[in-house]
């Protein structure tokens, strides 16, 4: 949440400052800001709203500053206004902060530091920050008036914070640096010779520099335009190596297409295509680099914990179907949220997965920590090159989906069943728990599957003219059996998200227990049916629907008799285990036409965030 994008450099800071930001803008909307490093001294700028009312704010071209910091928010202390928007100053107004993350112990700071003279003008946590550097920075007794100070003031104030930050200071007296700093908050800094770029996301600053530093949990850096130095939280100088990313600059940008969201679905073919990789080559055999298990250790695992949120615990939905079937191991999904205060039963023989796509997600990485403490071996599943799953988890293995810009995810999660189901066939093989002709099958379906996503893509037309008569509707409801049900459940998620239709999904055959009172003439039931064995039972849940008045929506691999249906869209056969890749294509293009029927913005949907770093 929040999106934080620095500068330091011979250029001019606020243009670059305000393109990151615009970059930045679907890790939080709510208003967005920027401070720099004029001659006078630190300069602020900050609006309500989006950051284009920050660009049109009068005078922000004509800041001349070569260091910068900047912030879009997405608020959490305090409701959306400039007096909230970041970035906050101390009381003298010596330092400029952004902050993205929540300081739990904010108010008992703000108490500490009213006793000693400071006043607030804002309701946020983060304006404790600036204020607590100065406190440590004015207190400071040691005869010295260089950035050594200005480090200890910094590392001081964030010893004192609890929760979870990415900050990034400037000062009017340290003209030439800044120091950044991360606890349990995604932030990254780009290098190039003579400039540093700071930033929440990769993508953000693609475009300038595909060399990165990744920092650890209070670890801090103290950048120059030409130089970065690290230190651990005692102040001992650290060594960091530079890695280099492999997405291009374009993949972060439209192409021609009018949102993100359309661009990635389009992604699809080639973001599975990446991420089946050299997984499964075209002798069928199926390796994982950087996984070395054995029968042995396979054969002890008791139970398989999926985690996740939201569209990526859905792929644990669809993938435990697979491991419990393929691999004969008990699994189960967990929402991030729950798992971590659920006591779950986690030993030395449980395996946890957790999916990610941005590999920042507060509740996963708090479940993950969960899981190593009590001995489990764990796996991450992210899109997301260094995010901070990858530093937690014993084993990370990475979808290639490319950046995902648009809120609603669609490329990694297609991206994240194709690798789990890699996974699951990995395990099977090595188990042998299930008959060589079914592996064989799947592994050759999976190689078909970027070329049957491109199929799938054609029902593009079909589907906007149905979004065409159902955009006003009020409610939608979703079915489906056995593997469908978890993509009617992503199918219901992505339409809620960002058409702001209300949406439930059920099991086809749970509808009679209660759902189907809410069943009346005109109302929009959209099926998924793609299990040979099941789709007689979901015709007639459908049909208990259409006798009390529903249109029908079916998106389907079967065959069956398509004129009892409104409206049938056909996608190719596969097997039922990766059919979840092809079936939720029609139901993310239909939420992406009903938004664009209604106007909204689809990359940035209300109330949400890409990436939520916050419990
Ligand atoms: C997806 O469309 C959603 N925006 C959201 O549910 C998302 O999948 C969830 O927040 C998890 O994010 P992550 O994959 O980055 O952990």
């Amino acid at each position: 949440m929040c999106g934080i994008i620095g500068y330091i450099g011979k250029q001019k800071a606020s243009p670059i400052l305000i393109n990151g930001l615009l970059r930045l803008e679907y890790r939080g909307y709510d208003s967005a800001g920027i401070s720099t490093i004029e001659p006078e001294g630190l300069v602020v700028m900050k609006d309500k709203g989006r950051v284009k009312n920050l660009y049109n704010l009068k005078g922000i071209k004509d800041l001349k500053g070569t260091i910068g910091i900047a912030h879009t928010r997405w608020a959490t202390h305090g409701k959306p206004s400039k007096e909230n928007a970041h970035p906050h100053q101390d009381n003298s107004k010596m330092f400029s902060v952004v902050h993205n993350g929540i300081i739990e112990n904010y108010n008992e700071l703000r108490i500490l530091l009213e006793n000693n003279g400071y006043k607030f003008y804002s309701e946020t946590d983060t304006e404790v920050i600036p204020n607590l550097i100065h406190y440590y920075f004015s207190k400071d007794t040691i005869e010295e008036n260089n950035k050594t100070k200005f480090l200890r003031a910094v590392r001081n104030a964030c010893l004192d914070l609890q929760g979870s930050f990415a900050i990034e200071v400037i000062s009017s007296l340290f003209p030439e640096n800044m120091i950044v700093v991360r606890k349990d908050s995604p932030l990254v800094i780009g290098t190039s010779d003579d400039e540093k770029y700071i930033s929440s996301d990769i993508p953000a600053i693609l475009s300038y520099t595909r060399n990165f530093y990744f920092l650890n949990d209070l670890e801090f850096a103290i950048l120059t335009s030409n130089s970065v130095e690290f230190y651990d939280t005692n102040l001992n100088k650290i060594t960091k190596s530079v890695q280099n990313i492999e997405w291009n600059a374009s993949a972060a940008e439209k192409d021609g297409f009018d949102d993100f969201m359309l661009k990635e679905i389009y992604e699809q073919p080639t973001a599975i295509r990446e991420t089946i990789g050299s997984r499964i080559s075209t002798d069928y055999s199926c390796d994982i680099e950087g996984l070395n298990f054995d029968k042995n250790y396979l054969n002890t695992i008791n139970m398989i914990y999926i985690v996740a949120c939201g569209t990526a615990m859905h792929v644990g939905l669809s993938a435990k179907y697979a491991f419990e079937n393929l691999c004969k191991i008990p699994t189960q999904v967990d929402i991030a949220s729950e798992f971590r205060y659920r006591n779950p039963i986690i030993n030395e023989k449980t395996l946890c997965i957790f999916i990610s796509q941005s590999g920042e997600t507060a509740d996963t990485i708090a479940a993950l920590k969960l899981a190593k403490k009590h001995g489990a071996k764990t796996i991450a599943i992210t899109n997301v090159i260094g995010s901070s799953i990858t530093r937690e988890a014993d084993y990370s293995l990475y979808t290639h989906a490319g950046p995902e810009i648009a809120v609603a995810s669609t490329k990694a999660y297609t991206s994240q069943l194709i690798l789990i189901n890699i996974l699951i066939i990995y395990f099977a093989q090595i188990l042998g728990s299930c008959n060589d002709s079914l592996l064989l099958d799947l592994k050759k379906e999976i190689l078909e599957l970027p070329k049957k996503l491109e199929e799938t893509l054609k029902c593009d037309t079909q589907v906007k003219s149905f979004a065409q008569k159902i955009y006003q509707e009020k409610d939608i409801f979703f079915l489906g059996r056995g593997i469908d049900v978890a993509t009617a459940q992503e199918g219901s998620l992505k339409l809620k998200e960002i058409s702001y239709i209300h949406s439930e999904s059920y099991p086809a055959g749970e509808l009679k227990h209660g759902p189907i009172a809410l069943i009346e003439n005109g109302i929009t039931v959209i099926s998924i049916l793609t299990d040979s064995k099941l789709v007689e039972k979901t015709i007639s849940n459908i049909q208990e629907v259409i006798t009390r008045g529903a249109k029908t929506f079916v998106v389907t691999s079967q065959k069956m008799n398509y004129n009892m249906f409104d409206e049938v869209v056909k996608i190719p056969e596969t097997n039922t285990f990766l059919s979840p890749i092809l079936s939720i294509v029609p139901l993310q293009l239909l939420s992406y036409y009903i938004s664009k029927g209604k106007g909204l913005d689809v990359d940035k949907p209300r109330n949400l965030a890409k990436s939520v770093t916050v419990e």
